[in-house]
C-alpha cells in the first residue's frame, strides 16, 4: 500500500476519466480534461481521510462502500464553487424589482401569493436579498410572500441557516441597506434580521434530481445565477427541463449574465425588459412572444 508520508498518488488518466464520469453523472459538474491536476489536488485530503492508497481505489470506495453517499457529497463538495454574495448583479435585480415585480403582483392579485427559488443559492445571499428586495415593495405588504434556497452542499446550507456574514458577503451591500437588514453579530459579523430570515426557507437539492424536483412547490419566479456555467450542455437541458416544470404558466427564469439558453432548444421564451434579458415559461405551450405581460 503506497504510504501518504513517502508520497501522494498520482491520478491516472483513466483513473480521472471514471471519477469525473462519475461526479458529472451524480450532479451535471464537468471537470474539465485540463482540470486533472485541481481535481487531483482537491482530493487527496478525501484519500487521506479515508486511508484509501490511491485514486482507484477511492472510485471503489465511490461505487461500492457503504459509506459511498457520503462520501460523494464531500467529494461534490470539495469540487464546487460557492463564491456568492448579497445583491449580486444589481441592474439584474433592478429589472427584476422594476419590470418584472408589478407584472407579478397583477398576476397574482386575487391570491396575493408569491414564491420565489434561489436554485443553488450557496450560502443565502442570494434568497435573502430577494426577501430583502421584496420588504422593500409596499405593493406586498400583506402578502404571503416565501423565498426557497436550495443547494447540493450541506455545509453552505448551514451558513445560510446561520445567516452571519462577514464583510466580503457584504462587499455590495449599501450603508443603508447594511442598517435596514442587519443586526451585529460580534465584531466582524452581522445577521440577517429576524423578519427577513422568516421569508426565506433552506432545502437541501440536487438541481439534476427528478424525482426530488417534484416536491418544490411551484414557483412564479426561479433564480438559478451561476449554477449550470459548471455544467455541459446535456446536463444543463436537463436542469431546465425540470425547473420549467416547477414554474408556473408565464414564470420567470433569472439566470447568471454569463449565460443565456442558447443552442439549448429550451422551452422559454426570451423576454426582452429595459434593463435585462429573462426567460418565462410560456403561458400556453407553443406560445411565443416577447413583450413583458
Ligand atoms: C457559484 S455558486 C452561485 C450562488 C448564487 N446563485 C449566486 O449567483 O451568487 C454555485 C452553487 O451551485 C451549487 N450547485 C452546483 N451543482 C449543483 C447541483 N447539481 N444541484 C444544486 N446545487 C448545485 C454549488 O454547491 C454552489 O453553491
Amino acid at each position: 500500500m503506497a504510504r501518504f508520508d513517502d508520497s501522494r498518488p498520482e491520478m491516472t488518466a483513466e483513473e480521472f476519466r471514471l471519477l469525473r464520469d462519475h461526479v458529472y453523472a451524480h450532479c451535471g459538474i464537468l471537470v474539465h480534461e485540463d482540470m486533472k491536476f485541481v481535481m487531483e489536488r482537491r482530493l487527496w485530503p478525501r484519500l487521506e481521510t479515508l486511508g484509501v492508497p490511491d485514486f482507484s481505489a477511492y472510485h471503489r470506495y465511490l461505487r461500492y462502500d457503504a459509506n459511498r453517499h457520503a462520501e460523494l457529497e464531500a467529494a461534490v463538495e470539495s469540487l464546487t464553487t460557492h463564491e456568492t454574495y448579497f445583491f449580486r448583479e444589481p441592474s439584474q435585480l433592478k429589472a427584476f424589482r422594476e419590470e418584472l415585480l408589478p407584472v407579478l403582483e397583477k398576476r397574482n392579485a386575487r391570491t396575493k401569493r408569491l414564491r420565489l427559488w434561489s436554485a443553488g443559492c450557496s450560502s443565502g445571499e442570494e434568497a435573502y436579498t430577494l426577501a430583502m428586495v421584496l420588504r422593500d415593495e409596499p405593493r406586498f405588504e400583506g402578502w404571503d410572500v416565501e423565498v426557497y434556497g436550495s443547494d447540493i452542499s450541506r455545509r453552505v446550507l448551514t451558513m445560510a441557516r446561520r445567516a452571519e456574514y462577514g464583510p466580503s458577503a457584504l462587499r455590495a451591500t449599501s450603508a443603508d441597506l447594511l442598517e435596514r437588514f442587519f443586526v451585529p453579530a460580534g465584531n466582524t459579523k452581522v445577521r440577517v434580521r429576524d423578519d427577513v430570515r422568516a421569508m426565506v426557507s433552506f432545502g437541501h437539492h440536487n438541481l439534476l434530481d427528478e424525482a426530488g424536483s417534484q416536491l418544490v412547490m411551484k414557483m412564479d419566479a426561479v433564480f438559478c445565477r451561476n449554477v449550470m456555467i459548471y455544467f455541459d450542455q446535456s446536463a444543463r437541458r436537463k436542469v431546465l427541463r425540470i425547473l420549467r416544470d416547477r414554474l408556473v404558466p408565464g414564470g420567470y427564469l433569472l439566470l447568471g449574465h454569463s449565460e443565456n439558453l442558447l443552442n439549448l432548444g429550451a422551452d422559454f421564451e426570451l423576454v426582452h425588459l429595459r434593463g435585462d434579458l429573462v426567460y418565462r415559461r410560456p403561458e400556453l405551450p407553443g406560445l411565443v412572444g416577447g413583450e413583458v405581460r
